[in-house]
């Protein structure tokens, strides 16, 4: 549907390094994903994004003591969360040395420091054996990768039969065309996003790279309100950097909350299982 095919690993590292540099990856208290909202809850976007999080938590299954797979672990925020809420062990990994550092530095200072770990590495190269882990999530990292087939295929050698894997992701619902084209390729550039998928393709790749589907729900109202959070944080960081960095930012900004008012912009929840 939409690609921007000059996305690599380190391109998306050295991006997260400038942003975790200008302070917009602890924006919203570290996690770096949207919030989510019950109907009808008026809580602030800290919170919404923990129970985004805790939504993810609640599709794994999962048991104390197990072992986890972070794909795309940021600051490693929700990793923390989920290790110390549920009593399992979470392995997080990131191409972004910044993050790996951060995520450290917040362990150490974490009641769970010793039911985390975080590495630098590519999730389509995963450097696990065979069925080494329980299950496995990626909150918002697929949509990084060139190749998120190839990646799910790492997933599904790591993870043993019978784990689970949940993902969430922006998604659209129908194509953006027209003007509205430009707002999708300027924040696919500007976060060096690989790709911003429809349902179908997310369903298409999962089967072929062997992943049995449980659920795929589509919570973008639930999610909406991120966007424009998100922007005004990052454009009161945006005032006090210097100009290159602040016009980055503020365009980065612009791209969000025009994307995030968009009708075709959708946000999925997927559960799938290891056959
Ligand atoms: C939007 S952030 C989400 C971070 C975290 N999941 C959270 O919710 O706070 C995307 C994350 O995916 C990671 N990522 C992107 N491509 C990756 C790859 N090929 N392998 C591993 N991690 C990757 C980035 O480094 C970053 O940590």
């Amino acid at each position: 549907m939409t690609q921007q095919s000059d996305t690599t690993p380190d391109s998306v590292g050295e991006t997260y390094d400038v942003f975790a540099d200008a302070g917009t990856t602890t924006a919203l208290g570290g996690n770096i994903h949207v919030g989510y909202w019950k109907e009808g809850q008026d809580i602030p976007i800290t919170e919404a994004t923990d129970q985004l999080t805790d939504l993810v938590a609640g599709r794994l299954a999962l048991q104390p003591g197990q072992r986890l797979l972070d794909v795309g672990c940021g600051n490693g925020v929700p990793a923390l969360r989920i290790a110390q809420a549920h009593g399992v062990h979470v392995t997080g990994i990131t191409v972004s040395s910044q993050q790996v550092a951060r995520a450290a530095e917040l362990a150490e200072k974490s009641a769970a420091r010793d039911e985390v770990g975080f590495l630098f590495a590519d999730a389509m190269k995963l450097p696990f054996e065979d069925g080494s882990f329980d299950g496995a999530f990626a909150i918002e990292s697929l949509l990084h990768m060139p190749d998120q087939t190839v990646a799910l295929a790492e997933l599904r050698r790591v993870v043993r039969p019978g784990g689970r894997l949940v993902i969430t992701d922006l998604c659209q619902r129908l194509p953006f065309t027209g003007e509205d084209r430009a707002v999708l390729d300027g924040l696919l550039a500007v976060y060096e996003i690989a790709r911003i998928s429809a349902p179908d393709e997310q369903r298409a790749r999962l089967a072929e790279a062997g992943w049995q589907l449980l659920e795929l729900t589509d919570i973008g109202e639930q999610v909406r309100a991120s966007y424009g959070h998100s922007a005004a944080a990052f454009r009161d960081i945006a005032a006090s950097l210097d100009p290159p960095t602040a016009a980055r930012i503020t365009a980065a900004a612009d791209l969000l909350e025009a994307f995030g008012k968009h009708p075709h912009a959708g946000y999925v929840l997927i559960t799938a299982r290891r056959p």
